[in-house]
Protein backbone atom coordinates (compact mmCIF):
# COMPACT_ATOMS: atom_id res chain seq x y z
CA UNK A 1 0.00 0.00 0.00
CA UNK A 2 1.77 3.50 -0.79
CA UNK A 3 2.30 5.53 2.37
CA UNK A 4 0.22 8.54 2.88
CA UNK A 5 3.56 10.42 4.13
CA UNK A 6 5.34 9.57 0.88
CA UNK A 7 5.38 13.04 -0.34
CA UNK A 8 8.76 13.27 2.21
CA UNK A 9 10.88 10.33 1.08
CA UNK A 10 12.72 9.92 -2.70
CA UNK A 11 12.38 5.37 -2.34
CA UNK A 12 9.58 3.51 -1.19
CA UNK A 13 10.66 1.84 2.11
CA UNK A 14 12.21 -1.41 2.41
CA UNK A 15 10.01 -4.57 2.63
CA UNK A 16 11.43 -5.58 5.54
CA UNK A 17 10.93 -2.27 7.34
CA UNK A 18 7.46 -2.12 6.43
CA UNK A 19 6.57 -5.53 8.15
CA UNK A 20 8.57 -4.53 11.03
CA UNK A 21 6.68 -1.28 11.18
CA UNK A 22 3.29 -2.82 10.41
CA UNK A 23 0.56 -2.54 12.82
CA UNK A 24 -2.01 -3.77 11.48
CA UNK A 25 -1.88 -7.32 11.88
CA UNK A 26 -3.09 -6.74 15.56
CA UNK A 27 -4.10 -3.05 15.90
CA UNK A 28 -6.92 -4.01 12.88
CA UNK A 29 -8.95 -5.84 15.69
CA UNK A 30 -9.78 -1.77 16.26
CA UNK A 31 -11.33 -1.17 13.08
CA UNK A 32 -14.81 -0.52 14.27
CA UNK A 33 -13.83 1.82 16.83
CA UNK A 34 -11.23 3.57 14.44
CA UNK A 35 -14.52 4.16 12.32
CA UNK A 36 -16.38 5.10 15.21
CA UNK A 37 -13.78 7.66 16.33
CA UNK A 38 -13.71 8.96 12.55
CA UNK A 39 -17.57 9.63 12.45
CA UNK A 40 -17.04 11.71 15.46
CA UNK A 41 -14.46 13.52 14.55
CA UNK A 42 -16.12 14.31 10.70
CA UNK A 43 -19.49 15.16 12.39
CA UNK A 44 -17.40 17.58 14.32
CA UNK A 45 -15.19 19.28 11.25
CA UNK A 46 -18.70 19.28 9.69
CA UNK A 47 -20.37 21.78 12.79
CA UNK A 48 -17.24 23.73 13.22
CA UNK A 49 -17.15 24.60 9.15
CA UNK A 50 -14.23 23.28 9.36
CA UNK A 51 -15.12 21.07 6.07
CA UNK A 52 -18.47 21.29 4.13
CA UNK A 53 -21.64 19.47 5.57
CA UNK A 54 -21.60 17.93 1.70
CA UNK A 55 -18.43 16.52 2.51
CA UNK A 56 -18.52 15.71 6.13
CA UNK A 57 -21.44 13.37 4.97
CA UNK A 58 -20.11 11.67 2.61
CA UNK A 59 -16.86 10.75 4.52
CA UNK A 60 -19.80 9.76 7.45
CA UNK A 61 -22.15 7.27 4.21
CA UNK A 62 -18.34 6.46 3.05
CA UNK A 63 -16.93 5.23 6.77
CA UNK A 64 -20.63 3.64 7.13
CA UNK A 65 -20.02 1.23 4.20
CA UNK A 66 -16.56 0.42 4.88
CA UNK A 67 -17.85 -0.88 8.28
CA UNK A 68 -20.34 -2.80 6.95
CA UNK A 69 -17.97 -4.30 4.49
CA UNK A 70 -15.85 -5.24 7.34
CA UNK A 71 -18.13 -6.97 8.86
CA UNK A 72 -19.72 -8.55 6.49
CA UNK A 73 -16.39 -9.68 5.10
CA UNK A 74 -16.76 -8.15 1.55
CA UNK A 75 -13.89 -5.85 2.13
CA UNK A 76 -10.70 -7.55 3.84
CA UNK A 77 -8.03 -5.80 6.12
CA UNK A 78 -4.62 -4.95 3.67
CA UNK A 79 -1.75 -7.12 5.36
CA UNK A 80 0.73 -4.75 4.22
CA UNK A 81 -0.96 -1.45 5.65
CA UNK A 82 0.87 0.41 8.17
CA UNK A 83 -1.81 0.34 10.59
CA UNK A 84 -5.54 0.00 10.82
CA UNK A 85 -6.11 3.86 10.75
CA UNK A 86 -3.93 3.82 7.11
CA UNK A 87 -5.95 1.57 5.62
CA UNK A 88 -9.30 2.88 6.53
CA UNK A 89 -8.75 6.58 5.49
CA UNK A 90 -7.04 5.05 2.17
CA UNK A 91 -9.86 3.00 1.94
CA UNK A 92 -12.14 5.91 2.34
CA UNK A 93 -10.03 7.96 -0.23
CA UNK A 94 -10.64 5.23 -2.65
CA UNK A 95 -14.09 4.90 -2.46
CA UNK A 96 -15.29 8.67 -2.06
CA UNK A 97 -12.46 10.59 -3.85
CA UNK A 98 -11.71 13.84 -2.59
CA UNK A 99 -13.58 14.42 0.59
CA UNK A 100 -11.84 11.45 1.90
CA UNK A 101 -8.69 13.44 2.02
CA UNK A 102 -10.10 15.93 4.32
CA UNK A 103 -10.75 13.70 6.83
CA UNK A 104 -7.68 13.77 8.72
CA UNK A 105 -8.00 17.69 9.21
CA UNK A 106 -6.84 18.47 12.87
CA UNK A 107 -5.76 15.26 13.79
CA UNK A 108 -2.86 12.82 13.95
CA UNK A 109 -2.76 8.96 14.27
CA UNK A 110 -1.38 10.17 17.77
CA UNK A 111 -4.68 11.49 19.20
CA UNK A 112 -6.58 8.60 16.92
CA UNK A 113 -4.83 5.88 18.28
CA UNK A 114 -5.19 7.25 21.96
CA UNK A 115 -8.79 7.09 21.42
CA UNK A 116 -9.28 3.48 19.60
CA UNK A 117 -7.49 1.90 22.31
CA UNK A 118 -9.52 3.99 24.96
CA UNK A 119 -12.72 2.69 23.02
CA UNK A 120 -11.71 -0.62 22.47
CA UNK A 121 -10.80 -1.17 25.97
CA UNK A 122 -13.83 0.84 27.70
CA UNK A 123 -16.04 -2.57 25.10
CA UNK A 124 -13.54 -5.15 26.45
CA UNK A 125 -13.78 -4.06 30.47
CA UNK A 126 -17.41 -3.92 29.96
CA UNK A 127 -17.61 -7.95 28.60
CA UNK A 128 -15.22 -8.67 31.42
CA UNK A 129 -17.13 -7.77 33.79
CA UNK A 130 -20.37 -9.60 32.37
CA UNK A 131 -17.95 -12.63 32.90
CA UNK A 132 -17.09 -11.53 36.08
CA UNK A 133 -21.06 -10.95 37.15
CA UNK A 134 -21.80 -14.69 35.54
CA UNK A 135 -18.77 -16.24 37.44
CA UNK A 136 -19.83 -14.69 41.00
CA UNK A 137 -23.65 -15.97 40.58
CA UNK A 138 -22.85 -19.09 39.93
CA UNK A 139 -20.16 -18.68 42.94
CA UNK A 140 -23.11 -17.70 45.35
CA UNK A 141 -25.52 -20.31 44.00
CA UNK A 142 -22.89 -22.87 44.97
CA UNK A 143 -22.16 -21.32 47.85
CA UNK A 144 -25.85 -21.20 48.84
CA UNK A 145 -25.51 -25.38 48.86
CA UNK A 146 -23.12 -25.78 50.89
CA UNK A 147 -23.64 -23.18 54.47
CA UNK A 148 -23.78 -26.97 56.17
CA UNK A 149 -21.02 -28.56 54.18
CA UNK A 150 -18.31 -28.89 57.14
CA UNK A 151 -14.64 -28.99 55.83
CA UNK A 152 -11.26 -28.37 57.28
CA UNK A 153 -9.61 -24.69 57.19
CA UNK A 154 -5.95 -24.93 56.76
CA UNK A 155 -3.28 -22.69 57.59
CA UNK A 156 0.64 -23.48 55.82
CA UNK A 157 -1.52 -26.83 53.94
CA UNK A 158 -2.29 -28.01 57.52
CA UNK A 159 -5.78 -29.15 58.79
CA UNK A 160 -6.48 -25.51 60.97
CA UNK A 161 -9.95 -24.69 62.52
CA UNK A 162 -13.13 -25.98 60.75
CA UNK A 163 -14.84 -23.83 58.37
CA UNK A 164 -17.45 -24.83 55.48
CA UNK A 165 -17.46 -25.07 51.98
CA UNK A 166 -19.96 -21.81 51.60
CA UNK A 167 -17.16 -20.05 53.42
CA UNK A 168 -14.86 -20.83 51.75
CA UNK A 169 -16.31 -20.34 48.39
CA UNK A 170 -17.52 -16.84 49.41
CA UNK A 171 -14.21 -16.37 50.20
CA UNK A 172 -13.20 -15.84 46.39
CA UNK A 173 -16.73 -14.02 45.78
CA UNK A 174 -15.05 -11.06 47.66
CA UNK A 175 -12.01 -11.42 46.20
CA UNK A 176 -13.48 -11.47 42.89
CA UNK A 177 -15.89 -8.22 43.75
CA UNK A 178 -12.78 -5.87 44.53
CA UNK A 179 -11.55 -7.03 41.34
CA UNK A 180 -14.88 -5.89 39.33
CA UNK A 181 -14.41 -2.44 41.64
CA UNK A 182 -10.56 -2.48 40.22
CA UNK A 183 -11.93 -2.92 36.61
CA UNK A 184 -15.23 -0.39 36.95
CA UNK A 185 -12.36 2.34 38.80
CA UNK A 186 -9.84 2.07 35.76
CA UNK A 187 -12.78 2.57 33.10
CA UNK A 188 -13.95 5.50 34.97
CA UNK A 189 -10.27 6.92 35.10
CA UNK A 190 -9.62 6.21 31.24
CA UNK A 191 -13.31 7.91 29.75
CA UNK A 192 -11.68 10.95 29.05
CA UNK A 193 -10.96 11.71 25.01
CA UNK A 194 -7.82 12.17 23.62
CA UNK A 195 -9.17 13.36 20.21
CA UNK A 196 -8.22 16.74 19.61
CA UNK A 197 -4.40 16.79 20.82
CA UNK A 198 -3.40 16.29 17.48
CA UNK A 199 0.21 14.86 17.15
CA UNK A 200 0.86 16.08 20.79
CA UNK A 201 -0.07 20.18 20.08
CA UNK A 202 -3.48 20.63 19.66
CA UNK A 203 -4.38 21.96 16.33
CA UNK A 204 -5.26 25.51 15.06
CA UNK A 205 -8.32 24.68 13.86
CA UNK A 206 -11.13 25.69 15.90
CA UNK A 207 -12.28 22.50 17.01
CA UNK A 208 -14.58 21.63 19.10
CA UNK A 209 -13.22 18.60 21.47
CA UNK A 210 -16.35 18.88 23.94
CA UNK A 211 -18.39 17.84 20.89
CA UNK A 212 -15.94 14.42 20.21
CA UNK A 213 -15.73 13.60 24.00
CA UNK A 214 -19.56 13.65 23.93
CA UNK A 215 -20.03 12.23 20.89
CA UNK A 216 -18.01 8.99 21.99
CA UNK A 217 -19.56 8.83 25.33
CA UNK A 218 -16.48 10.46 26.99
CA UNK A 219 -16.89 11.98 30.74
CA UNK A 220 -15.17 14.82 29.31
CA UNK A 221 -11.53 15.64 26.91
CA UNK A 222 -8.38 15.03 28.22
CA UNK A 223 -7.23 18.33 29.47
CA UNK A 224 -3.79 18.42 28.79
CA UNK A 225 -2.45 17.63 25.13
CA UNK A 226 0.28 15.77 25.55
CA UNK A 227 -0.50 13.87 27.70
CA UNK A 228 -3.20 12.58 25.64
CA UNK A 229 -0.82 11.48 23.30
CA UNK A 230 1.69 10.62 25.56
CA UNK A 231 0.47 8.17 28.28
CA UNK A 232 -0.93 4.57 28.35
CA UNK A 233 -1.39 4.08 32.38
CA UNK A 234 -5.21 3.32 31.65
CA UNK A 235 -3.28 0.09 29.94
CA UNK A 236 -1.31 -0.63 32.80
CA UNK A 237 -3.96 -0.18 35.19
CA UNK A 238 -5.70 -2.87 32.85
CA UNK A 239 -3.22 -4.85 32.92
CA UNK A 240 -3.01 -4.59 36.63
CA UNK A 241 -6.55 -5.82 37.46
CA UNK A 242 -6.42 -8.38 35.02
CA UNK A 243 -3.14 -9.97 36.71
CA UNK A 244 -5.09 -9.69 40.13
CA UNK A 245 -7.98 -11.18 38.91
CA UNK A 246 -5.86 -14.11 37.25
CA UNK A 247 -4.10 -14.36 40.84
CA UNK A 248 -7.38 -14.73 42.35
CA UNK A 249 -8.37 -17.36 39.41
CA UNK A 250 -4.67 -19.20 40.10
CA UNK A 251 -5.16 -19.71 43.75
CA UNK A 252 -8.40 -21.16 43.48
CA UNK A 253 -7.61 -23.06 40.76
CA UNK A 254 -4.58 -24.46 42.72
CA UNK A 255 -7.01 -25.52 45.24
CA UNK A 256 -9.24 -27.24 42.87
CA UNK A 257 -6.03 -29.01 41.39
CA UNK A 258 -5.44 -30.39 45.25
CA UNK A 259 -9.35 -31.17 45.99
CA UNK A 260 -9.29 -33.72 42.87
CA UNK A 261 -6.18 -35.40 43.91
CA UNK A 262 -6.95 -39.09 45.44
CA UNK A 263 -5.71 -37.71 48.74
CA UNK A 264 -8.49 -34.66 49.28
CA UNK A 265 -11.10 -36.16 47.03
CA UNK A 266 -13.06 -33.48 48.09
CA UNK A 267 -14.67 -32.44 44.66
CA UNK A 268 -14.81 -34.06 41.22
CA UNK A 269 -15.27 -32.29 37.87
CA UNK A 270 -17.56 -33.05 35.23
CA UNK A 271 -16.19 -35.62 32.14
CA UNK A 272 -16.71 -32.26 29.95
CA UNK A 273 -14.18 -30.17 32.13
CA UNK A 274 -11.19 -32.59 32.51
CA UNK A 275 -8.80 -34.63 30.00
CA UNK A 276 -7.19 -37.54 30.25
CA UNK A 277 -3.87 -39.07 29.70
CA UNK A 278 -2.03 -40.73 26.49
CA UNK A 279 -1.05 -43.24 28.41
CA UNK A 280 -2.51 -43.66 31.74
CA UNK A 281 -6.07 -45.39 31.76
CA UNK A 282 -7.17 -44.09 35.15
CA UNK A 283 -6.03 -40.31 34.55
CA UNK A 284 -8.67 -37.48 35.17
CA UNK A 285 -6.76 -34.36 34.67
CA UNK A 286 -7.81 -31.03 35.88
CA UNK A 287 -6.05 -29.15 32.84
CA UNK A 288 -8.50 -25.85 32.98
CA UNK A 289 -7.15 -25.03 36.12
CA UNK A 290 -3.60 -25.69 35.36
CA UNK A 291 -3.88 -23.66 32.01
CA UNK A 292 -5.24 -20.88 34.18
CA UNK A 293 -2.49 -21.03 36.66
CA UNK A 294 0.07 -20.99 33.62
CA UNK A 295 -1.84 -18.31 32.46
CA UNK A 296 -1.74 -16.16 35.40
CA UNK A 297 2.28 -16.07 34.60
CA UNK A 298 1.39 -15.07 31.00
CA UNK A 299 -0.75 -11.91 31.99
CA UNK A 300 1.59 -10.58 34.78
CA UNK A 301 4.29 -10.69 32.04
CA UNK A 302 1.46 -8.24 30.17
CA UNK A 303 1.56 -6.55 32.60
CA UNK A 304 5.79 -6.50 33.12
CA UNK A 305 5.77 -5.48 29.20
CA UNK A 306 3.50 -2.60 29.57
CA UNK A 307 5.32 -1.27 32.49
CA UNK A 308 9.05 -1.65 31.20
CA UNK A 309 7.75 -0.15 27.21
CA UNK A 310 6.37 2.88 29.56
CA UNK A 311 9.27 3.66 32.13
CA UNK A 312 11.50 5.80 29.80
CA UNK A 313 9.86 6.83 27.46
CA UNK A 314 10.18 10.97 27.15
CA UNK A 315 6.90 12.70 26.24
CA UNK A 316 4.73 12.66 24.05
CA UNK A 317 4.28 10.05 21.40
CA UNK A 318 6.99 7.24 20.60
CA UNK A 319 6.69 4.37 18.30
CA UNK A 320 7.96 2.07 21.31
CA UNK A 321 3.86 2.54 22.62
CA UNK A 322 2.81 0.87 19.11
CA UNK A 323 3.71 -2.48 21.71
CA UNK A 324 0.79 -1.66 24.17
CA UNK A 325 -1.75 -3.06 22.15
CA UNK A 326 -0.32 -7.05 22.21
CA UNK A 327 0.46 -7.03 25.59
CA UNK A 328 -3.15 -5.30 26.85
CA UNK A 329 -5.06 -7.60 23.95
CA UNK A 330 -3.38 -10.77 25.42
CA UNK A 331 -4.13 -10.15 29.17
CA UNK A 332 -7.86 -9.31 28.15
CA UNK A 333 -8.02 -12.64 25.85
CA UNK A 334 -6.58 -14.51 28.26
CA UNK A 335 -8.76 -13.57 31.24
CA UNK A 336 -11.89 -13.74 29.36
CA UNK A 337 -11.15 -17.42 28.16
CA UNK A 338 -10.40 -18.04 31.74
CA UNK A 339 -13.00 -16.87 32.94
CA UNK A 340 -15.39 -18.71 30.07
CA UNK A 341 -14.02 -21.87 30.53
CA UNK A 342 -13.93 -21.24 34.69
CA UNK A 343 -17.52 -20.31 35.28
CA UNK A 344 -19.18 -23.88 33.61
CA UNK A 345 -16.47 -26.15 35.08
CA UNK A 346 -17.26 -24.81 38.97
CA UNK A 347 -21.03 -24.88 37.92
CA UNK A 348 -20.92 -28.53 37.34
CA UNK A 349 -18.43 -30.26 39.48
CA UNK A 350 -19.28 -32.40 41.82
CA UNK A 351 -18.89 -31.82 46.00
CA UNK A 352 -18.10 -34.46 47.98
CA UNK A 353 -19.55 -33.68 51.30
CA UNK A 354 -18.75 -36.80 53.08
CA UNK A 355 -14.74 -36.64 52.29
CA UNK A 356 -14.58 -33.36 53.25
CA UNK A 357 -16.54 -33.99 56.92
CA UNK A 358 -14.14 -37.24 57.10
CA UNK A 359 -11.23 -34.71 56.41
CA UNK A 360 -11.99 -32.39 59.07
CA UNK A 361 -12.88 -34.87 61.41
CA UNK A 362 -9.40 -36.07 61.28
CA UNK A 363 -7.02 -33.19 61.31
CA UNK A 364 -7.62 -31.83 65.52
CA UNK A 365 -9.18 -28.66 64.01
CA UNK A 366 -10.83 -28.66 67.40
CA UNK A 367 -7.42 -28.20 69.40
CA UNK A 368 -8.35 -24.76 70.03
CA UNK A 369 -11.53 -25.56 70.88
CA UNK A 370 -10.33 -28.29 73.44
CA UNK A 371 -8.49 -24.97 75.07
CA UNK A 372 -11.26 -22.56 74.68
CA UNK A 373 -13.61 -24.96 76.68
CA UNK A 374 -10.75 -24.95 79.34
CA UNK A 375 -11.03 -21.49 79.39
CA UNK A 376 -14.61 -20.78 79.73
CA UNK A 377 -13.99 -23.39 82.73
CA UNK A 378 -11.70 -20.69 84.26
CA UNK A 379 -7.91 -21.65 82.99
CA UNK A 380 -5.47 -18.88 81.69
CA UNK A 381 -5.92 -18.98 78.02
CA UNK A 382 -1.77 -20.32 78.22
CA UNK A 383 -2.37 -23.33 80.28
CA UNK A 384 -5.30 -24.41 78.59
CA UNK A 385 -3.46 -24.34 75.38
CA UNK A 386 -0.58 -26.49 76.72
CA UNK A 387 -2.86 -29.00 78.22
CA UNK A 388 -4.27 -29.32 74.88
CA UNK A 389 -1.84 -29.64 73.46
CA UNK A 390 -0.52 -32.27 75.44
CA UNK A 391 -3.85 -34.45 74.50
CA UNK A 392 -2.90 -33.88 70.62
CA UNK A 393 0.20 -35.35 71.95
CA UNK A 394 -1.23 -38.29 73.62
CA UNK A 395 -4.06 -38.99 70.79
CA UNK A 396 -1.14 -38.83 67.73
CA UNK A 397 1.01 -41.54 70.22
CA UNK A 398 -1.98 -43.75 70.58
CA UNK A 399 -3.74 -43.58 66.88
CA UNK A 400 -6.80 -41.21 68.71
CA UNK A 401 -8.55 -38.49 67.82
CA UNK A 402 -9.76 -36.24 70.55
CA UNK A 403 -13.27 -37.22 70.15
CA UNK A 404 -12.15 -40.91 70.58
CA UNK A 405 -9.78 -40.17 73.66
CA UNK A 406 -11.74 -41.89 76.81
CA UNK A 407 -12.58 -39.18 79.89
CA UNK A 408 -10.21 -40.31 82.05
CA UNK A 409 -6.97 -39.31 79.93
CA UNK A 410 -8.91 -36.07 79.83
CA UNK A 411 -9.32 -35.83 83.98
CA UNK A 412 -5.77 -37.09 84.07
CA UNK A 413 -4.37 -34.03 82.51
CA UNK A 414 -6.68 -31.54 83.58
CA UNK A 415 -9.23 -32.09 86.67
CA UNK A 416 -11.49 -29.34 84.90
CA UNK A 417 -12.39 -31.88 82.21
CA UNK A 418 -15.74 -32.97 82.30
CA UNK A 419 -18.40 -35.40 80.29
CA UNK A 420 -19.44 -32.30 78.73
CA UNK A 421 -16.11 -31.41 76.60
CA UNK A 422 -17.20 -34.11 74.11
CA UNK A 423 -19.91 -32.37 73.07
CA UNK A 424 -17.95 -28.66 72.70
CA UNK A 425 -15.44 -30.43 71.13
CA UNK A 426 -17.89 -31.72 68.46
CA UNK A 427 -17.41 -30.62 64.92
CA UNK A 428 -20.83 -29.02 65.09
CA UNK A 429 -20.25 -27.34 68.42
CA UNK A 430 -17.04 -26.14 67.13
CA UNK A 431 -18.69 -24.58 63.79
CA UNK A 432 -21.40 -23.52 65.12
CA UNK A 433 -19.62 -21.49 67.90
CA UNK A 434 -17.97 -19.37 65.43
CA UNK A 435 -20.67 -16.92 65.16
CA UNK A 436 -18.25 -13.66 65.13
CA UNK A 437 -19.08 -11.81 61.92
CA UNK A 438 -17.70 -12.69 58.76
CA UNK A 439 -16.74 -16.08 60.55
CA UNK A 440 -17.83 -19.77 59.25
CA UNK A 441 -21.06 -20.22 61.23
CA UNK A 442 -24.04 -21.07 59.38
CA UNK A 443 -25.83 -17.64 60.75
CA UNK A 444 -22.65 -15.95 60.46
CA UNK A 445 -22.56 -16.84 56.84
CA UNK A 446 -26.07 -16.88 55.74
CA UNK A 447 -25.83 -12.92 56.84
CA UNK A 448 -22.21 -13.07 54.56
CA UNK A 449 -24.09 -14.36 51.73
CA UNK A 450 -26.80 -11.91 51.74
CA UNK A 451 -24.67 -8.96 51.46
CA UNK A 452 -22.52 -10.77 48.56
CA UNK A 453 -25.64 -10.86 46.72
CA UNK A 454 -26.51 -7.24 47.18
CA UNK A 455 -22.96 -6.49 46.31
CA UNK A 456 -23.37 -8.08 42.82
CA UNK A 457 -26.62 -7.20 42.49
CA UNK A 458 -25.70 -3.50 42.69
CA UNK A 459 -22.68 -4.08 40.32
N1 LIG B 1 0.31 2.27 14.75
C1 LIG B 1 0.66 3.35 15.62
C2 LIG B 1 0.50 2.88 17.08
O1 LIG B 1 -0.12 1.91 17.26
C3 LIG B 1 -0.22 4.53 15.38
C4 LIG B 1 0.37 5.86 15.72
C5 LIG B 1 1.48 6.18 14.84
N2 LIG B 1 1.94 7.52 14.98
C6 LIG B 1 3.13 7.86 14.51
N3 LIG B 1 3.47 9.06 14.67
N4 LIG B 1 3.95 6.99 13.99
O2 LIG B 1 1.04 3.46 17.99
Amino acid sequence: MAKMWAGRFSKEVDETVNAFNSSISFDGRMYAQDIRGSIAHATMLGDCGIISATDAEAIIAGLKGILADLESGELLMDPTAEDIHMFVEAELTKRIGNAGKRLHTARSRNDQVALDVRLILRDEIAEIRQLLRNLLNTLVTLAEHHTMTIMPGYTHLQRAQPVTFAHHILAYVWMLLRDDSRLADTAKRMNYCPLGAGALAGTTYPINRKQTAELLGFTAPVANSLDAVSDRDFCVELANALSLLMVHLSRFSEEIILWCSWEFKFIELDDAYATGSSIMPQKKNPDITELIRGKTGRVIGDLTTLLTMLKGLPLAYNKDMQEDKEAIFDAIDQAKLCLKTFDPMIATMRVNQENMRAAAAKGFINATDCADYLVKKGLPFRDAYKISGTLVAKCIREGLTLETLPLEAYKEASDAFDEDVFDAISLETCLNGRISEGGPSAPAVMEQLAAAKNAIEAL
